[in-house]
């Protein structure tokens, strides 16, 4: 079933881009990752990570967080322009969501669409993805609903199309896409417009705006997002048995203006020594481990990079606040098979 149609980007990790070896088992890649990352001037580890079914329900809980903005904004465009987007899009369609986390937002398109013909979810945590793919299963039984485990950001299979009927929409909601590293963005946006072509994507982005209204969203007053950032340590003892101690590693979330970025790090409250399968890291007092980057944009930004990918934009819908953006993008039609 998943044998044609195999679109492989180079490692799109969101913090470097490390481009070397064919990927592992996950949790040989995790430990791969997190040693390579920890040996570094800079500490890292890639935010993939993080959603684990732990890192998933955390991330749930953030956004119904009354600081985190993008969620409400986006599914508030999302309702407002349904009828419009469901349009656009056409008869028995088949949606393609790379990050279907809780499925939420899919389900206000899906609501709009005629007669949509399949649903495949795309995710990195197996038991959220096939959990959620079942409540949708049961929500609209006249779908197809095919879910993938797939780190998207490797390898793009998608399941074949055949005969194809409506039109073949990608959905990439909640701007994920800032979370890539620019030149991982354009290279996994390359990949989509094939993976696409003839077919178009619906991008929802978070645009750049006042640096305090972004600190608040990432430094909530629960301390969810600094359960959720931490949660990668847990996640690391419990699967590579590290000794990481999660209560000397500090939440920190700031707004980088010149890269047009939050960053997130996790800082080390006293020097400190962690052992990860077998090899030993130092942590100075104030050092941090690099968690992850969350890049704003700009709509002049969005329509070069999309461009760029081999996109041509169409519409956007933003918010009277202009704090958040869905962007249609049509994926023109592969010259190879025309
Ligand atoms: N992509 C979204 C963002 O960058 C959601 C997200 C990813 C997020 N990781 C996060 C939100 C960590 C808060 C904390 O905003």
């Amino acid at each position: 079933m998943k044998d044609n149609l195999a679109y492989a980007t180079t490692s799109a990790s969101a913090v470097s881009s490390d481009a070397d070896d064919a990927p592992d088992l996950p949790p040989k890649e995790f430990l791969r990752d997190l040693k390579r990352g920890l040996a570094r001037p800079q500490k890292i580890i890639s935010p993939k990570y993080f959603y684990d079914a732990q890192g998933s329900s955390l991330f749930d809980r953030i956004c119904d967080l009354p600081e985190y903005y993008p969620t409400r904004t986006e599914m508030a465009i999302l309702h407002k322009h349904a009828r419009e987007i469901a349009l656009h899009i056409g008869p028995h369609a088949e949606i393609i969501e790379f990050g279907s986390g809780s499925m939420d937002k899919v389900r206000v398109l899906l609501d709009a669409l005629d007669r949509p013909r399949r649903y495949v979810p795309i995710d990195i945590s197996e038991s959220h993805l096939l959990d959620a793919a079942q409540r949708m299963r049961l929500a609209y039984p006249a779908l197809e609903v095919e879910p993938l485990v797939a780190d998207y950001t490797q390898v793009l299979v998608l399941p074949p199309d055949e005969p194809p009927q409506g039109r073949r929409m990608g959905f990439f909601p909640g701007s994920t896409l800032g979370n890539f590293e620019p030149q991982d963005a354009l290279l996994f946006m390359q990949t989509c417009a094939k993976a696409l072509a003839g077919g178009a994507l619906i991008l929802g982005v978070d645009l750049v705006k006042n640096p305090d209204l972004l600190h608040a969203a990432y430094n909530d007053a629960q301390g969810v997002t600094a359960d959720f950032n931490r949660n990668v340590l847990v996640r690391a003892n419990r699967e590579l048995g590290a000794s990481f101690q999660i209560d000397q590693f500090a939440h920190s979330a700031f707004y980088n203006a010149p890269y047009q970025r939050i960053e997130m790090h996790l800082v080390s409250t006293c020097q400190q020594t962690v052992s990860v399968g077998g090899a030993t890291f130092r942590f100075s007092e104030g050092e941090t481990l690099h968690t992850e980057n969350s890049y704003k944009f700009t709509l002049d930004g969005l329509h070069q990079l999309a461009l760029r990918a081999g996109f041509t934009p169409g519409q956007n819908w933003i918010d009277s606040d202009h704090t958040f953006c869905l962007l249609w993008l049509d994926a023109p039609p592969s010259r190879s098979h025309a």
